[in-house]
């Protein structure tokens, strides 16, 4: 039976940054797609010292525990590689030491178990998993908002993305990142400051929301991190430290910033794609970004005034994980791609190569 038609179940493997990641998932054209195994080994705590990802640490890491991942998923699978029909490893973007040891193990097992080899693009992985998760057609519009990126997508098909819009600086789940750093919180940021925001007043300091005069959908977050700063370090002046609920509120005013500003900039982004393709309008988020309420929530209102779907992944599924992998790799083996020993890592791989390089396309942030 053709690749096109029959049941398939594929490997994924994810270690573009700091989450060694395997995963089985299997898809007969007649049903929907199931997640087999999905296997994640975070880092953050070896990372915790240096107060972000360090490169050489995590790809040391990766080697260390690929094999255990991929180990854990066959057996939570009930699998053997006999029954794999093929290998999807994330190819780029992402920190190259992680991309090159996913590769390589990748490789190993293609060669030893003498099946396919299928390169994914990481990118491609988060907007492709709203089919593995809720089987949407194509097109549909895609923010893709996470520690190292931030890009409003129209997804045409597996291969076909076209970008509306981007950050032209630090991405969002960065910019909360830093945002706990400057006020004492632990990493990752997102929910830390989530959750004091959750006590505090956003109206109390008036952050930027750049861009938002400008038209188009390009973002930008790194002014509100230097506004945060001086914000904070008045209120220090002013009364020689930082309160609990001081606290809490520069962080409401800095998630409400973000939440304005996605809001404003996927109306827009609807906007413009809606014009377009009137009769499949899905909205689709994916990213860690994704997992904060407010910020969902204020998406979920932008996709009903524009008379769209709005769907949101599982947490599990919106950051980093390797079932995305697979299934991207899934797609793309379907349509009679893989690819051979010659597969390299690429630290940048932009989806929309049709578009100027975006400057926020994580050259700052490691995350993708
Ligand atoms: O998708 P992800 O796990 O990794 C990649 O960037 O690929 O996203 C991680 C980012 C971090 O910057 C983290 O602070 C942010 O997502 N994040 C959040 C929340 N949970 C995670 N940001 C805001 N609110 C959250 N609840
Ligand atoms: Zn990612």
């Amino acid at each position: 039976m053709s690749r096109a038609t029959r049941t398939l179940t594929i490997l994924g493997l994810e270690s573009s940054c700091d989450d060694t990641a395997a995963a089985v998932v299997r898809h007969s054209p007649s049903a929907r797609p199931a997640i087999l195994s999905s296997v994640v080994a975070g880092q953050t705590e070896l990372h915790a010292a240096f107060g972000g990802v360090v490169p050489e640490i995590a790809a040391r890491a990766h080697v260390e525990k690929l094999d255990l991942c991929v180990e854990a998923a066959l057996e939570q699978a009930g699998l053997s590689l006999a029954d794999i029909d093929a290998v999807a490893v994330t190819a780029g973007p992402g920190l190259i030491g992680g991309v090159l040891s996913g590769v390589m193990c990748a490789k190993g097992i293609a060669a030893g178990a003498g099946i396919p080899l299928i390169g994914v693009n990481h990118l491609a992985g988060h907007a492709l998993t709203p089919r593995l998760t809720d089987q949407i057609a194509f097109p549909y519009l895609m923010l893709l908002v996470s520690g190292g990126h931030c890009q409003f997508l129209i997804v045409r098909g597996n291969d076909s993305f076209q970008r509306l819009g981007g950050t032209i600086d630090d991405a969002p789940g960065e910019a909360f990142d830093k945002t706990a750093k400057l006020l004492g919180l632990g990493q990752p940021g997102g929910p830390a400051v989530e959750a004091e925001a959750k006590g505090g007043d956003e109206t109390r300091f008036a952050f930027p929301r750049p861009l938002l005069d400008r038209p188009g959908c390009d973002m930008s977050f790194s002014g509100l991190k230097t506004a945060l700063l001086r914000a904070r370090d008045q209120v220090i002046d002013e009364q020689g430290g930082l309160r609990g609920q001081d606290r809490a509120d520069l962080c409401a005013s800095f998630q409400a910033a973000v939440r304005d500003l996605l809001a404003e900039k996927s109306r827009r982004a609807l906007a413009v794609y809606t014009q377009d393709n009137p009769a499949e309008a899905n909205f689709a988020v994916a990213g860690g970004v994704a997992a904060n309420q407010a910020i969902r929530e204020a998406l979920t209102t932008a996709a009903q005034e524009a008379d769209a779907g709005f769907l949101a992944p599982p947490l599990a599924l919106c950051t980093d994980n390797a079932a995305m992998i697979a299934w991207a790799g899934l797609e793309a083996f379907r349509d009679g791609k893989s690819a051979d020993m010659t597969l390299g890592a690429r630290p940048r791989w932009p989806l929309d190569t049709a578009q100027p390089a975006l400057l926020g396309s994580g050259k700052k942030g490691a995350k993708a």
